[in-house]
């Protein structure tokens, strides 16, 4: 049976996807911030603040097929009445990257390796369409940033897995915007088929799916390509002029 690990499991996307892994006959262990996760589709748990340096003995004895770093905030949510690039603070710049990047490399440097030397494994990073290059409206700029440079992580450690020999992948995933705390019930996707549909990827051969950014199970790309301000986009000729504060998470 695998084992995969997921952070970020006691709500939102990241129990949808215990449930997930759990159903596609995985055996599941978490870590997050919560107490104690009640849905029921772990097979273990720790509690474990990613902004922190991950504890030397955590999951220490376990062999990780499958990990997905699916823990993020959006601190600078605009629909949340944050200001735009300019109210900014430097503090909740650092916080967002310590929980979307710095916790992110802390579990991909500590579970990466053993896969490249076992010559099999699956990372999954859980990142956004606003992480796209020129996907920027002026606002949720911590946001944004972090998803680029956790897209660049991934690029980073398919890198590696390409260069390795046999069964590895790394890529990164936007679920789309979902219904969950972070996505607001406004949100007009249901998480629990965006989970299904991640799941579904760890199938993918190796080659079709390493260095890849995917949105359900559609590959989305790693940037929107064309102008992003200037005459083409004002004309509608290439990326549409963007407003301001409609951040979806
Ligand atoms: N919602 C959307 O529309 C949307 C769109 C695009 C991308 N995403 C991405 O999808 C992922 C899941 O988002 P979601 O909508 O499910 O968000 P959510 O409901 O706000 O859940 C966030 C999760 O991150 C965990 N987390 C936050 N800070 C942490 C820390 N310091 N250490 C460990 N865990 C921490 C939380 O753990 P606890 O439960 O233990 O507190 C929680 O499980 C995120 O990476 C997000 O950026 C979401």
């Amino acid at each position: 049976m695998p084992t995969a690990l997921v952070t970020g499991v006691s709500r939102g996307l990241g129990a949808h996807l215990c449930r997930a892994l759990k159903t596609s006959g995985h055996r599941v262990l978490g870590v997050g911030l919560a107490t104690a996760p009640t849905h029921g589709h772990l097979d273990d748990y720790r509690v474990t603040d990613l902004r922190d340096p991950l504890p030397p003995d955590l999951f220490a004895d376990e062999e990780i097929d499958v990990l997905v770093h699916n823990a993020g905030v959006y601190v600078d949510d605009p629909r949340r009445g944050y200001g735009d690039l300019f109210a900014l603070s430097v503090p909740d710049l650092r916080d967002t990257f310590e929980v979307n990047l710095f916790g992110a490399a802390r579990v991909v440097q500590r579970y990466a390796p053993p896969m490249l030397a076992r010559g099999s494994g699956r990372v999954v990073c859980v990142s956004s369409g606003m992480g796209r290059l020129q996907d920027a409206d002026g606002a949720s700029f911590a946001y944004r940033s972090s998803k680029l440079a956790l897209n660049a992580l991934v690029l980073s450690v398919a890198r590696h897995f390409d260069a390795g020999r046999g069964d590895l992948a790394a890529f990164a995933y936007c679920p789309g915007w979902i219904r969950t705390d972070m996505g607001t019930g406004d949100a007009p996707l249901d998480p629990g088929p965006v989970a299904e549909d991640l799941v579904r990827l760890l199938d993918r051969p190796a080659a079709e799916a390493n260095g890849r950014f995917f949105r359900g199970g559609a590959e989305l790309g790693w940037d929107t390509r064309g102008p992003f301000v200037g005459p083409a986009a004002e004309s509608g000729g290439g990326v549409p002029p963007r407003r301001a504060g409609r951040g979806r998470g």
